[in-house]
């Protein structure tokens, strides 16, 4: 799939944006601050419905306007799409497809990216909720029904917590016990349905995994990743032992779990956890809690694993989800996009990266420097200035003549 002509409104700093976009690869260039995540942000949230910067969807939104508006002109094969958001300060977002009004919630049906940005660092040193949601939002994407078992899933488990803390509050009551089984029986059914999926992707992201730390750090280093179910290690539920050191996880290992096998652990786990529950007034174990463990010659990454080799693996699962979706999707490959890459890497992980991408049907980059990105993804060059999108015309093989010296002599942010 492909993006031929992405239009802003009121997006960040765009008060209005048009820009033509070709298969391959698609460089967009310009000083810092000027709006370059800000364009690739806008494709993201309209295959996501997410951010990869903010959580509020308000900050999209361009100073002092009220709504923002994403829209794309998407192409597979012969088949064309218009896929439109409509980000509103005040009431809920809208969506549209052909110009006709759907669920919003329906649109990353129509739409897939993978985008990678320096932020994704994070999924690597940060929280197990960051490597949550980069799981969660691969399987939506991949079968976009699971976007409403998360939904009731959080939903139950926010009643669940509810009625265990006026539990903890007040003592339990006789009603309350039967209430709390109601849930338990929700809560089981729909975190195993979770767990069953997300235990499988790992099972599929692995060899994509390996093979892409490989292909862009280019040495013998094994990069595995495998799921950990806080399920299957009740005890240490809610202790610190889940977050503190990698080395103390339990691990499932890469073998995926059966709906069947993960509601029998669940059951078994919240059993042998009533009384603690009832104690503290949350719940200690499901999908919520568990966590993604990502190995680098069989060290933790988080903790051991240096700034250079953390980035190649945030770039390595970027790369595999890509590779998983352009295999098992109906719509060809996801829109690849790189955003202030290849600042960070040395000469050699440029070209491996260059190669690595240069089949994906379309590839977007940002860049604050020219000269950084390989010579073979700069054909097609667009400037960005101060939330204006320059030099569409000048496109043509060799980019724009003169233009990477501009960029590189252009004043510093
Ligand atoms: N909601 C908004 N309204 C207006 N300007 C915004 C908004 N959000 C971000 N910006 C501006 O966008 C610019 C950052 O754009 P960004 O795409 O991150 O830059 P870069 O080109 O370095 O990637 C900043 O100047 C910031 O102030
Ligand atoms: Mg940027």
């Amino acid at each position: 799939m492909i993006v031929t002509h992405l239009s802003l409104s009121d997006f960040r700093n765009y008060r209005s944006a048009e820009v033509d976009l070709v298969p391959g690869a698609n460089l967009f260039v310009g000083s810092n601050g000027q709006g370059k995540t800000n364009l690739v942000e806008s494709l993201g949230y309209l295959s996501t419905l997410g951010s990869h910067r903010v959580s509020a969807d308000h900050a999209m939104i361009r100073q002092g306007a009220d709504a923002a508006i994403v829209r794309a002109r998407l192409e597979h094969g012969d088949r064309q799409l218009l896929a439109e958001v409509q980000i509103n300060r005040t009431g809920a977002n809208r969506a549209q497809v052909n110009r006709s009004v759907i669920k919003t919630r329906e649109l990353p049906r129509y739409f897939s990216s993978v985008l990678f940005a320096p932020e994704d660092l994070s999924l690597i040193r940060g929280e197990p909720s960051g490597r949550r949601r980069f799981l969660d939002e691969l399987l939506v994407l991949l079968s976009p029904r699971y976007s409403g078992v998360m939904t009731d899933y959080e939903r139950v488990l926010k009643q669940r917590n509810s009625l265990l803390k006026s539990a903890r509050a007040s003592g339990i009551k006789a009603n309350q016990l039967t209430t709390l089984e109601i849930w338990d029986e929700r809560l089981i059914a729909l975190g195993s349905e979770l767990i069953e999926a997300r235990t499988g992707l790992v099972a599929r992201l692995l060899p994509d995994l390996s093979a892409a730390y490989e292909s862009v750090a280019g040495d013998d280093h094994h990069a595995t990743l495998s799921s950990y179910l806080t399920i299957s290690d009740p005890d240490a539920a809610g202790s610190e032992a889940h977050d503190e050191d990698g080395l103390k996880h339990t691990r499932l290992g890469g073998d995926p779990v059966t709906a069947a096998e993960a509601a029998a652990g669940f059951r078994a786990a919240l059993d042998r956890l009533r009384r603690k529950e009832l104690d503290r007034g949350i719940t200690l174990v499901g999908p919520h809690r568990d966590d993604l463990m990502l190995e680098l010659n069989g060290l933790p990454a988080r903790g051991y694993a240096s700034h250079g080799e953390s980035w190649s693996f945030a770039l390595s699962l970027k790369l595999a989800s890509a590779q998983l979706l352009r295999r098992e999707s109906s719509t060809g490959d996801p829109v690849l996009m790189l955003d202030d890459v290849f600042a960070e890497l040395d000469e050699s992980r440029r070209a491996r990266l260059a190669a690595a991408v240069h089949d994906f049907e379309q590839v977007l980059i940002t860049a604050a420097v020219y000269e950084e990105v390989p010579g073979e993804l700069t054909s097609n060059t667009v400037r960005i200035e101060a939330g204006t999108v320059l030099g569409q015309d000048g496109i043509g093989p060799g980019g724009i003549a003169g233009f990477g010296r501009a960029a590189e002599e252009g004043p510093p942010a």
